[in-house]
């Protein structure tokens, strides 16, 4: 209904977050897609670059105006979009398990990284006045480089290559099948599929804390969007750069 109807398709962008936020200045409708197939100077979280190869993977920007959301709620959007990156995904995989969400950003497939999401947001006085969704997932992709961790793609995972415009055109209805969800007030929902999808919800994991590894029970996710873990009998809580897992 809303998402992709304003599509913008650039055969060479250096981040289509970057070009996105531009456009969002110029009062871009919510809903707008921005996609290369070939993004020069991608980013990632924490000031990481994003590498993909041109041509065998999806790179894209969505742009949001979701002023009925609370600033204060803000994780929520990553949750709707990790839960529609995950259904969506999973389709195309044997065993639906294999997929799941790394918090804060990640989604694996057999452990592995095949996607990895940027929200960029702009919060005005108590509300989002507006976000920029990044989006970019290893579809056809073959050989990584081992330098950037345990990445892999969709086709070296489920076995075959896949239709980038399907898998393009099903996960868009998936996100605004979510968004709208989300604005209907239906967050329960969401949160549930996101602790279905959790990598390592209510187990125990390793995870480096204070540069040191250590055994911890995952709670959960509040709903600032920190790591709920249970360690030396304790509850504790986790922001995005204070903590990461071991895989
Ligand atoms: C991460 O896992 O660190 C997040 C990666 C996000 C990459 C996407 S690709 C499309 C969009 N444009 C960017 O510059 N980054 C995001």
């Amino acid at each position: 209904m809303f998402i992709g109807k304003n599509f913008v398709e650039l055969p060479q962008v250096g981040s289509t977050n970057r070009f996105a936020t531009e456009l969002l200045k110029t009062g871009a409708p919510e809903g707008t897609v921005v996609i290369t197939d070939r993004q020069t100077e991608g980013r990632g979280q924490a000031g990481n670059d994003w590498l993909s190869e041109p041509g065998n993977n999806l790179t894209f920007s969505i742009i949001f105006r979701p002023t009925f959301l609370d600033s204060k709620r803000i994780f929520l959007l990553n949750k709707m979009i990790s839960v529609a990156l995950c259904s969506t995904i999973s389709v195309w995989m044997e065993n639906r398990n294999q997929t799941r969400i790394k918090w804060p950003n990640d989604i694996l497939v057999n452990h592995k990284k095949v996607a990895g999401i940027l929200m960029e947001n702009h919060i005005g006085k108590d509300h989002v006045n507006a976000t920029v969704v990044g989006i970019g997932i290893n579809v056809n992709q073959r050989q990584f480089d081992a330098r950037y961790g345990k990445a892999s793609s969709l086709a070296v995972e489920g076995g075959n290559d896949i239709d980038r415009d399907m898998l393009l055109a099903r996960l868009l209805e998936m996100i605004e099948a979510r968004y709208l969800q989300l604005k209907a007030g239906k967050a329960d929902e969401i949160e549930r599929r996101y602790f279905e999808y959790m990598y390592g919800y209510q187990e125990f994991v390793d995870l480096i804390i204070e540069g040191k590894q250590r055994k911890t029970y995952i709670v959960g996710v509040d709903k600032h969007g920190r790591l709920a873990v249970e360690m030396d009998n304790q509850l504790k809580y986790y922001g995005i750069k204070e903590v990461q897992f071991c895989l």
